[in-house]
């Protein structure tokens, strides 16, 4: 028999790294070239650890811009996994300094347990690359985070990084 076991996670990021992208990728296999900026969104997905265990992921997309900042908190506050998103080929002074911000306001507010798994997005245009890995990476391991570039817009390593993620969450 498969038991099934419900999570909350939840997208954080500056406006535009593709945290909505990186969703439909995971959800629906979908993308678009052309995606309208988020106020929120939520969706599931259900993946399979074995054959007598399963996850069901309850994901809220947040809004990346500015203005409804003060929002996150509703989301991020029961979450028992957070995916951070920035953008490789901006250079790391604008969403990668996003995403650490990120990091920190999670780990002064979040559940202390929760499951942070921080995402490089856009691979797919490694030529236009300005974030190198080694910094997320490097980041990463001092702070204990998962971490994982992607593109949303391939699909490499999507369903991956969640898969990551399910093995970490914690079973009754
Ligand atoms: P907000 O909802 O405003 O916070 O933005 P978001 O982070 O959800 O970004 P979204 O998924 O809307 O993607 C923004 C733009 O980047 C869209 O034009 C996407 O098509 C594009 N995009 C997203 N992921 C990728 C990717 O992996 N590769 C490429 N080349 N483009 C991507
Ligand atoms: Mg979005």
């Amino acid at each position: 028999m498969s038991r099934t076991t419900s999570f909350k996670l939840v997208l954080l990021g500056e406006s535009a790294v593709g945290k909505s992208s990186l969703v439909l990728r995971f959800v629906r296999n979908e993308f678009s070239d052309f995606r309208e900026s988020t106020i929120a969104a939520f969706l599931t997905q259900t993946v399979t650890l074995d054959e007598s265990t399963s996850i069901k992921f309850e994901i809220w997309d947040t809004a990346g811009q500015e203005r409804y900042k003060s929002l996150a908190p509703i989301y991020f506050r029961n979450s028992n996994a957070a995916v951070i998103v920035y953008d490789i080929t901006q250079p790391p002074e604008t969403s990668f300094e996003k995403a650490k911000s990120w990091v920190r306001e999670l780990q002064r507010q979040a559940d202390p347990s929760i499951v942070i798994m921080l995402v490089g997005n856009k691979t797919d245009l490694e030529s236009q690359r300005k974030t190198p890995r080694e910094l997320g990476e490097r980041f990463a391991e001092e702070e204990g985070l998962l971490f994982s570039e992607a593109s949303a817009k391939s699909g490499e390593s999507v369903e991956e990084l969640f898969m990551e993620i399910a093995k970490k969450l914690p079973l009754a």
